[in-house]
């Protein structure tokens, strides 16, 4: 589980992220949702131990993640968007493997959890091919599956779904419900309201670094009375921005 308390990051005179406060519970996938440059990745850098916060902190597992950086770092998986750092010479199974090794574990353990990873991301047909000539999408199946090899209980995913087709999205939102699941704490940002729809159990709005509702999707369409959450969205931001 992950439980966030009062987290802020000041990057020189911009608060990036304002005093931030979420739980996610074990098997909960929690959405961040907020317009480019609300705070988001900063958050989810912070909560990966990648970034350290200016104050506030938060526990993974009931650790702190600045004075058990390195246990936390065990405890989680982390995916963040833009460049996904593969091994072009490497075949998508060997990156994955690779990772795995690092993280300690043993063959047979690997071997176990990479035959589930190809067949719940639909990743058969191009596993003992290189990677460096793979599509976006299927770049991106092999960083997830790299990313929780290691069968994390807590996931951190920066827009994992972004620029990925319909099919490859699906596949990518059916593999984080079948994470929950089995009981992962997830949180992940995303600028597809369709998507948090459909997997999120609650979403966090944040703008400017400031957390401005959170909330299940019900609590959302009952307290502004509308059924369309993108509206619902604009209305909050909107209303922020008049400020
Ligand atoms: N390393 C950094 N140095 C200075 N400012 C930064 C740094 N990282 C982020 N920021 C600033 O912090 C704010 C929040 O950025 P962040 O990347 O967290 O937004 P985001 O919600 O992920 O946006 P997007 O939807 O565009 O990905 C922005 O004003 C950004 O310019
Ligand atoms: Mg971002």
């Amino acid at each position: 589980m992950i439980e966030v308390n009062n987290l802020c990051k000041t990057f020189k005179k911009i608060n990036a992220v304002d005093n931030i406060n979420f739980n996610v519970g074990d098997g909960e996938i929690i959405g961040l949702l907020g317009e480019n440059g609300a705070g988001k990745t900063t958050t989810l850098r912070m909560l990966a131990t990648m970034l350290k916060p200016s104050s506030g902190t938060a526990k993974i597992n009931g650790k702190d993640i600045i004075k058990k950086a390195g246990e936390v770092r065990g405890e989680i998986g982390i995916l963040f968007g833009g460049e996904v750092g593969l091994y072009d010479r490497l075949t998508a199974r060997e990156n994955i493997k690779y990772f795995a090794e690092l993280n300690g574990m043993s063959k047979e353990k690997i071997e176990k959890s990479i035959t589930y990873l190809i067949k719940k991301l639909d990743m058969e047909e191009y596993i003992d091919r290189r990677v460096g000539k793979f599509s976006k999408g299927m770049k991106q199946k092999v960083a997830i599956a790299r990313s929780i090899v290691h069968e994390p209980s807590v996931m951190l995913f920066d827009e994992p779904t972004s620029g990925l087709d319909v099919t490859a999205s699906r596949v990518v939102q059916n593999f984080i419900l079948e994470c929950k699941k089995n009981g992962c704490a997830i949180v992940f940002s995303s600028h597809t309201m369709q998507e948090v729809e459909r997997i999120c159990d609650k979403i966090v709005v944040i703008h400017k670094g400031k957390i401005l509702e959170t909330g299940t999707i019900e609590y959302f369409k009952e307290k502004y009375q509308k059924e369309d959450m993108e509206e619902i969205f604009m209305m909050l931001v909107g209303d922020e921005n008049e400020k």
